[in-house]
């Protein structure tokens, strides 16, 4: 099937990439040139495990192609909308003027045989908006992958949700997506504002969860209470699960925070006002992890300002993207403050240098920690979690460490003579 996906950033990259493997035509569309040269040279453009290969055997065998002009995809008979859907400018709902003007462009090209099917995140409504606007077929099938895992996440989906308004549409979905109908992928077949709420609601309620443990470590932390023995007590019980429980900085990226936020500004929008409430508090409860870690640090250096060792700018491990990163605005926040901030990542300290320009990025942990008053860890790399103590500490001036993100064993890093904190342990 000739397949056409517009927009090519960390969704639609992955969906073309995972789409031509699987045996279909894809067509790229991006008015980034950059961009496109650069999947075109048969790479992907930003860090995603597998995702270079993907894009390198697709382009290869030239199943996999990139335009910036949507003419090039007038004979596709599905087109998937993978723009960007960000915060807006002036409030908490979603930017949808990438969509419009996506879907605006293609419009020119749409017959009766095409399909449109939007996968961005968008606020409940909208694909109805869509279809209006376009007089074209529209059906919505949201992505939940996650950086990092994007590929994987796209070949081995724990379900696919396909909203749709017809038989037809759902048929021409199957097809689309035969291999994983046949690998027994649970498909949910549901209409189209209910697959719209699917991926806002999961986002909020993940969010929501990672508050509530954060909320529970803030407790441990004033209770001597360990949160790591109460993290593994609380995932034991089925009903609760094991998965995302990590307690430490909180969430940020460039799903999390603003989804839930252009959620609970629909739901308010839609009358629902009072309940919305909640995840106000879990948006609130989120960003105290980021003033908690600043304060903590600046307590733990001399005089409040000093050297500080900054192992973290992703916005979590196996990841290069620093939208609203939340080691990137505590590095920011330790800096405006008047401290030496040495940032280290394993792969975004590009990223973190373009967007960050004032923070000195540097390429190894040693180069970060050499002379450094506070050594504080604000990305789970493993890297970072097995880093040795011992070495570590013939590096720094003052052996003191704060790990905001809970990956380092206190015993080893206490009996190398450190004087360890962590966000979520009492002192
Ligand atoms: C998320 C959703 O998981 C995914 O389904 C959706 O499609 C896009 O948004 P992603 O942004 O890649 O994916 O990151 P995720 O792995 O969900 O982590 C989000 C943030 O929560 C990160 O900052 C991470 O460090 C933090 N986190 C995650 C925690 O603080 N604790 C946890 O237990 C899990």
């Amino acid at each position: 099937m000739l397949i056409s996906v517009l927009g090519t950033g960390y969704l639609g990259a992955t969906h073309a990439a995972c789409l031509a493997a699987s045996g279909h035509d894809v067509i790229g569309v991006d008015r980034d040139p950059g961009r496109l040269a650069v999947l075109r040279s048969g790479r992907a453009p930003f860090h995603e495990a597998g995702l270079d290969e993907l894009v390198r055997d697709g382009v290869a065998s030239g199943r996999l192609r990139f335009t910036d002009d949507p003419a090039d995809v007038a004979d596709a008979e599905v087109h998937f909308l993978c723009v960007g859907t960000p915060q807006a400018d002036d409030g908490d709902g979603a930017d949808l003027s990438a969509l419009w003007s996506a879907a605006d462009a293609l419009a020119p090209y749409l017959d009766d045989r095409a399909l449109v099917v939007g996968k961005s995140t968008v606020p409940v409504g909208t694909a109805a908006r869509l279809r209006d606007r376009l007089g074209a077929r529209v059906a919505w099938n949201p992505e939940f992958l996650r950086e990092g895992r994007a590929v994987r996440d796209t070949l081995s989906p724990d379900r696919l949700v396909l909203g749709v308004e017809s038989d037809d549409d759902h048929r021409t979905l199957l097809l689309v997506y035969a291999d994983l109908v046949a690998a027994g992928v649970p498909v949910i077949r549901t209409d189209l504002p209910t697959a719209e709420l699917a991926k806002v609601s999961a986002n909020a309620m993940l969010a929501a969860r990672i508050s509530t443990v954060n909320l529970l470590a803030e407790v441990c932390e004033a209770s001597g209470a360990d949160v790591g023995d109460l993290t593994t007590i609380l995932g034991a019980d089925p009903r609760i699960g094991r998965d995302f429980l990590a307690p430490g900085l909180g969430y940020g990226g460039g799903c999390l925070p603003k989804d839930t936020r252009a959620f609970v500004a629909r739901a308010r929008e839609l009358g629902v006002v009072e309940s919305a409430g909640l995840f106000d508090a879990v948006d609130r409860v989120n960003l105290r992890q980021r003033s908690r870690t600043v304060e903590l640090a600046r307590s733990l250096l001399p005089g409040g300002t000093g050297t500080v060792a900054v192992l973290g700018g992703a916005f979590k491990a196996e990841s290069d993207d620093v939208r609203d990163s939340p080691a990137l605005d505590v590095a920011v926040r330790l800096h405006r403050a008047g401290a030496a901030v040495r940032l280290h990542d394993p792969y975004a300290g590009a990223n973190v240098r373009r967007e960050r320009p004032e923070l000195t990025v540097v390429d190894d942990v040693a180069s970060a920690c050499r002379g450094a008053d506070l050594v504080l860890v604000l990305t789970e790399w493993p890297q970072f979690a097995a880093l040795d103590p011992h070495e570590v500490g013939e590096l720094v001036s003052r052996r003191t460490v704060l790990d905001a993100r809970l990956v380092l064993d206190p015993e080893k890093w206490v009996g190398a003579g450190w004087d360890f904190r962590a966000l979520g342990r009492s002192a």
